[in-house]
């Protein structure tokens, strides 16, 4: 009996879907198609370039609290991270062009491994893309203030009061007086006003729809692009050689922590796959956005270390104002004119896209959650003018709120490259298994020498993973009870709901029965 009950019980956890049952609900879901392989190369930039060029970068090479960065041998952190990607990129691009439905990994592990890695890969998605938003809103927050610095604002803007512009912690952190922080029912009241209202933006702006937000990414796109070109060909006469010397002060241990904390940077490209049910033509454009995007950001990435490494020596101490913008930093260091302005300016925009990014790809997995019953049904109501998730769309900005009132832009990016890293194995074995599995379905796009680049993508990010865990423990511990959480919603609601849904399926296929037969 009780081998019985433990045999149907892992039955159902790994109930798999039918890929075909789930292209034709993803059809009838009645999202707008409008995305090109254009589109998808620019909202994969929009995603990908972001807060870990502008301002995480200056962590990977510089290290954090107890942890060491990689200093000049940063672009040897990137390469790491750039490789790790593009074995899981030629992973997310196999499924994506073999079952282009909304909700990325979270549809891939359905289909392959059951329901309950599916739930689990759909939760670290959206620790991934909740997290990435909370850390990209804080920094947005902070290069918005470091832009009102400037002497043509007033005074009111450029010093507002700490409460208005940080979490308490980053007040406190900051040197504000707890006297001076309002009380309101006893309980301090500090919050980040410039990120609640550019949560309040993205918000806007993903209601009314993708076609808009995809326009918005291009304008953001090109100006953060010209900008990043700026400072590599204005920088690049001010490399000092022996800024390059040593190479490596923290060894491999520096390396990894280096790649493990600029890999923030590289997280973004999988959010193509979530968008798959709004593309004109997935099977070809998905492949050529997720792979065009990372090849032009790591091109971007891989020219910007070598000439911030060579213009500041990051192998001991480094000034605080480097840890929080480098690239505007070392430009006035090297005492250059207007470009630190521009950098500022090209930041605030390339955060933005990045947010808008961040808060699709969090609302299409949750939207493609609650279409499986594992979320509440009203999480996939659709506007009635829009077409877009709006219901979905405004609890996760009141997630991000939240969350901007707890973390900050360094504890957020460690959860959101854990939730990535994770969903990158799982995805990296997926694709081996379904090989294995379903050998014949049709496969617009192959990951190439197959099982060895899957297995590398495993290798990789498990790697760099388990190597993080001794450094980070405070974040780790965080991961940790993030997936217990999650394993907990499931047993409570997702098991349940979707039991219960099989028990009506069943009843309306034996009434639909009966209703022929009579009719016969
Ligand atoms: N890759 C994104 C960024 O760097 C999350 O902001």
């Amino acid at each position: 009996m009780k081998e019985h009950i433990l045999g149907n019980l892992f039955t159902k956890l790994l109930t798999r879907k039918n890929p075909e049952q789930m292209m034709e609900t993803a059809s009838k879901a009645g999202l707008e198609k409008t995305l090109t392989a254009i589109d998808l190369i620019i909202l994969g930039v929009g995603a990908i370039i972001g807060s870990g060029i502008f301002a995480v970068v200056g962590i990977a090479a510089a290290g954090q609290a107890g942890t060491p960065g990689a200093g000049p041998a940063l672009v040897v952190s990137m390469i790491i991270a750039t490789i790790a990607s593009i074995f899981s990129a030629l992973c997310y691009s196999e499924f994506s062009s073999m079952i282009p439905v909304a909700g990325g990994a979270y549809i891939y592990s359905f289909v392959t491994l059951g329901e309950f890695a599916a739930w689990i890969v759909g939760w670290l998605l959206t620790l991934e893309y909740l997290f990435g938003y909370i850390g990209v809103a804080c920094s947005w927050s902070k290069y918005v203030m470091n832009f009102f610095q400037s002497p043509s604002f007033p005074a009111w803007l450029s010093n507002p009061p700490a409460w208005l512009v940080n979490n308490y912690n980053a007040a406190i952190a900051s040197g504000a007086d707890p006297s001076s922080i309002p009380h309101l029912f006893g309980i301090p009241v500090s919050l980040n006003l410039p990120a609640i209202l550019i949560v309040l933006f993205t918000t806007w702006f993903l209601i009314k729809g993708t076609k808009d937000s995809t326009r918005m990414a291009a304008i953001m796109v090109t100006i953060k692009l010209t900008v990043i070109s700026l400072f590599v060909i204005f920088g690049a006469f001010c490399i000092r050689p022996e800024n390059w010397t040593p190479f490596a002060p923290h060894g491999m241990r520096g390396i990894f922590m280096g790649a493990f904390t600029i890999f923030f940077a590289y997280v973004g490209f999988d959010a193509l796959a979530t968008t798959a049910e709004e593309c004109k033509n997935p099977q070809k454009d998905l492949p050529i956005g997720i792979i065009g995007s990372l090849i032009i950001t790591t091109i971007v990435y891989i020219s910007v270390a070598l000439v911030l490494t060579g213009m500041y020596n990051t192998s001991g101490n480094v000034a605080q104002g480097f840890l929080n913008a480098p690239l505007a930093f070392v430009m006035r260091l090297n005492h250059i004119k207007i470009i630190p302005e521009l950098i500022s300016i090209g930041a605030i925009a390339g955060l933005t896209s990045v947010l808008m990014v961040l808060h699709l790809a969090t609302t299409r997995v949750l939207y493609a959650m609650s279409r499986d019953n594992f979320l509440p049904e009203i999480f996939k109501t659709l506007h009635p003018k829009y077409k877009t998730p709006h219901i979905i769309t405004l609890i996760v900005a009141f997630l991000c709120i939240i969350g901007t009132f707890m973390f900050d832009v360094k504890d957020a990016a460690n959860l959101c490259v854990y939730g990535t890293f994770a969903s990158f194995i799982v995805i990296c074995i997926a694709v081996l298994i379904l090989r294995k599995i379903d050998p014949d379905r049709p496969r617009p796009f192959k990951c190439p020498y197959s099982p060895w680049f899957p297995l590398m993508g495993i290798l990789c990010c498990g790697g760099l993973m388990i190597y993080s865990f001794k450094e980070l423990k405070d974040s780790a511990t965080l991961f940790g009870l993030w997936l217990v959480l999650g394993i907990i919603i499931y047993s409570l609601y997702g098991y349940k709901n979707n039991r219960k849904a099989e028990i009506a399926e069943v009843n309306n296929t034996s009434k639909e029965d009966k209703e022929l037969v009579t009719k016969k």
